[in-house]
């Protein structure tokens, strides 16, 4: 089927529409990638046409990319090269056509989209929110591989280019026009009419775009340019910890590129392409884009399931937590009531709203105006006016049953009967507070992650009584916050906090063995985790930790058996971050250095794993994750291994490139981590980290999670 048409309207004037058959969005599939070379043939001869503006029909698309299932399926280079090359050389030919050639940008116009966009002589987008411009090919570990990568440092300045290819940022109407990515903004209404009416009254003439300052010129002359280079290579190393090639090589092709003529660069972009392409890194971060863009095509529910509306929202507990989520809410534009028992209380809700919308006004990313018109939706009180009209209620009220239980049992009294209700609960059970309820079937968890604006991953907790519609509830709303929900069924610690608690727990029983907190930090930051299980023991709070340690151990038994020594550091009177002393020394809430003197404190520390490798250090704290991520999936907490991944990268940080715990596992094969879970057994662990017999079924039925 036809993907392209051609459309005369008079006078030399022709639109190409860019329509891709039974599909919401236009992608560069192989099809449409022959279909497009085949027509550049054909356009290459016609006398008639002075000016061809590229459009497209679709609703908030002009073109997302190329096809991700075609980058996935590259295994060798050279198979990757012919793939880019044609693609590549397809749009060069594009470029080359003796007319000129406007792109109309009615909506995502992302990877080879923007890359076909560059190709044309002009380009216009429209001022809806749907536009987003850019280049996220970084994210999947590649690069612009069909002359984005060549033409946009030619566009714009470098430094914008550079940032642009290098974060994978996508720009809206009015700072792709004020980058000089796109020559105008036109409305909305009628975008593609006013696109080819633009083009017609622009023919010929050339594009005023923002000029290069004399810092630019500075900054892009002979002398200067490797110290930009020298600059971002350090900042790409500090921020990747080296662990991701592509920004590397994007970072080399930009330098070497620079100045060459197009040709020449064409050929070395493809071959960065191709090198990055067959990359395991590049694969993992593939499989977790399609993970996470699989969460997006439904809604969490049993199939058929329809979602309630949340048009207001309300706030139990105007705390940390609490805070966090009213300004999810008002981000959104939902208006947002917070409920507190004290003013002091819906105060520091507000600041904590306030902070994150002052950060973007900060930053420009709103104006004075946007912002306090998010704030005003953000209000507060200490009793329940306001509840009588809200269709959702999130609880985030302070971590004990009994307070939940009367905070709910009261609050459903006041709100509407087809209001939701849910609570952020990290550790409780959602079914118990079912109990208390009449309308038990309204009733889930939603349990953000701290700081709720920062982290990506909501779970949406199903307890025994919630109904599907509240279950497709809470997961569109959590999507429309901007979030990745997972959804998981009631139990102690959820998903994210059960796996963490093997992690955590094993890192204080290495310190306990002899390894430094230096050391046991180090390894796994070296192993990609954004944090050492150490810090984050002191970023949770020595007592919280130890808290739900202990909840999980009477919830799990011996595999869950909590080392002594947070106990022994508790004594001491430290807390962690939030009282300044900790495992490590802290100065105005920053962290310095270790306290040496936390070593002293616990009595029956020994020197037993202080000689373990590096690696077996990683594999005492990953390996045990990955046993109870087995006995999790087979209890149904979350239904596929994906779940797993997708709940473990974005609510701890695992590294991404790792493609998420459970990749790991099959990359290291489940026998080798049952091997050294035996070992490890052996060596002293006994049933706390023996492999489970839902680990043992995984290695007998070939040794990974995924088929
Ligand atoms: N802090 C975290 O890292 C984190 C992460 C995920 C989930 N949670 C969960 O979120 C919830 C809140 O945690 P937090 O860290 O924001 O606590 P917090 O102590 O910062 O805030 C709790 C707020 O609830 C208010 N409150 C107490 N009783 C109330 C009542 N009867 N009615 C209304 N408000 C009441 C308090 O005044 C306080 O402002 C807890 O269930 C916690 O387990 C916390």
């Amino acid at each position: 089927m036809a993907v392209f048409n051609l459309k005369d309207h008079g006078g030399g004037f022709f639109e190409l529409g860019f329509d891709q058959p039974d599909s919401k969005a236009n992608v560069f599939t192989e099809e449409a990638l022959r279909e497009f070379d085949q027509m550049v043939s054909g356009l290459a001869s016609r006398k008639d046409i002075k000016c061809l503006t590229v459009t497209s029909p679709k609703q908030g698309i002009f073109i997302a990319g190329a096809d991700i299932n075609l980058i996935k399926s590259l295994d060798t280079i050279d198979r990757a090269l012919e793939g880019c090359s044609y693609g590549q050389q397809a749009i060069h030919r594009f470029s080359k056509l003796p007319f000129e050639k406007v792109a109309a940008i009615g909506g995502a116009c992302l990877g080879g989209g923007f890359e076909l966009a560059l190709a044309c002589s002009k380009r216009v987008a429209s001022d809806d929110r749907s536009v987003k411009i850019g280049l996220p090919e970084v994210n999947l570990g590649v690069l612009p591989g069909f002359g984005g990568s060549v033409r946009l440092p030619r566009l714009v300045k470098l430094s914008v280019a550079m940032d642009m290819i290098l974060s994978g940022k996508q720009l809206d109407g009015a700072r792709a026009l004020k980058s000089g990515c796109v020559d105008a903004v036109l409305p909305y209404q009628d975008f593609n009419a006013r696109a080819l009416a633009w083009a017609k009254a622009n023919f010929g003439k050339a594009p005023r775009r923002p000029g290069k300052t004399l810092v630019d010129r500075v900054m892009e002359s002979p002398v200067f340019r490797p110290v930009m280079f020298n600059m971002a290579r350090k900042t790409v190393q500090g921020k990747t910890k080296g662990k991701y090639p592509a920004p590397f090589k994007i970072l080399d092709l930009l330098a070497e590129t620079w100045g060459m003529g197009v040709e020449e660069a064409l050929k070395r972009e493809a071959r960065a392409f191709s090198v990055l392409a067959v990359t395991q890194v590049s694969k993992q971060l593939i499989g977790l884009f399609q993970l996470a863009e699989s969460v997006k095509k439904h809604n969490g529910a049993a199939p058929g399931t329809k979602e309630k509306k949340v048009e207001r929202a309300a706030v139990l507990g105007a705390g940390v937590m609490g805070g966090g989520i009213a300004w999810a809410f008002a981000n959104k534009d939902i208006p947002v009531r917070m409920k507190d028992i004290s003013w002091d209380g819906v105060l520091l809700g507000w600041k904590q709203a306030g902070e994150n919308f002052g950060y973007s006004l900060k930053k420009r990313r709103m104006t004075k105006n946007q912002y306090l018109a998010k704030m005003a939706h953000v209000t507060g009180a200490l009793d329940y006016s306001g509840f009588g009209t809200v269709d959702l209620v999130v609880e985030a009220v302070v971590e004990n049953m009994d307070v939940k239980k009367k905070v709910l049992a009261e609050t459903e009294k006041h709100v509407p009967s087809h209001a939701v209700l849910c609570s952020n609960t990290s550790s409780l059970s959602i079914t118990e507070m079912q109990s208390v309820l009449s309308r038990p079937e309204n009733f889930g968890g939603l349990h953000f992650f701290n700081p709720v604006n920062r982290m990506p991953l909501v779970e949406v907790i199903a307890g025994e009584k919630t109904s599907q519609e509240t279950v497709a509830t809470l997961f569109e709303i959590a999507k429309k916050m901007g979030k990745t929900p997972i959804v998981v069924r009631d139990g102690p610690g959820f998903l994210v906090n059960r796996l963490l608690m093997p992690y955590m727990n094993e890192a204080l029983f290495l310190f306990e063995e002899g390894v430094s907190v230096e050391r046991i930090d180090r390894v796994m930051l070296d192993f990609g985790m954004p944090m050492g299980p150490i810090r984050l023991v002191d970023e949770v709070g020595i007592d919280v930790a130890a808290k739900v340690a202990k909840i999980l151990n009477k919830a799990f038994g011996v595999r869950a058996q909590a080392s002594t020594t947070s106990d022994a550091i508790l004594a001491s009177g430290r807390l962690g971050k939030k009282n300044g002393k900790g495992f490590y020394l802290y100065e105005n809430g920053k962290p310095g250095g270790v306290d040496m003197a936390v070593e002293q404190l616990v009595k029956n520390r020994t020197a037993k794993s202080a000689r373990l490798s590096d690696a077996e250090l990683v594999q005492r704290m990953i390996y045990p994750m990955i046993n109870e991520a087995a006995i999790a999936l087979d209890e149904g907490i979350v239904s596929s291994p994906g779940e797993v991944d997708l709940g473990m990268i974005m609510g701890t940080g695992f590294p991404p490139f790792r493609g998420g715990l459970l990749r790991h596992a099959d990359s290291e094969t489940v026998h080798k981590v049952a091997e050294a879970l035996d070992r490890f057994a052996e060596q002293g662990g006994g049933d706390r980290v023996r492999p489970n017999a839902s680990l043992k079924a995984v290695s007998h039925r070939g040794g990974f999670f995924r088929k």
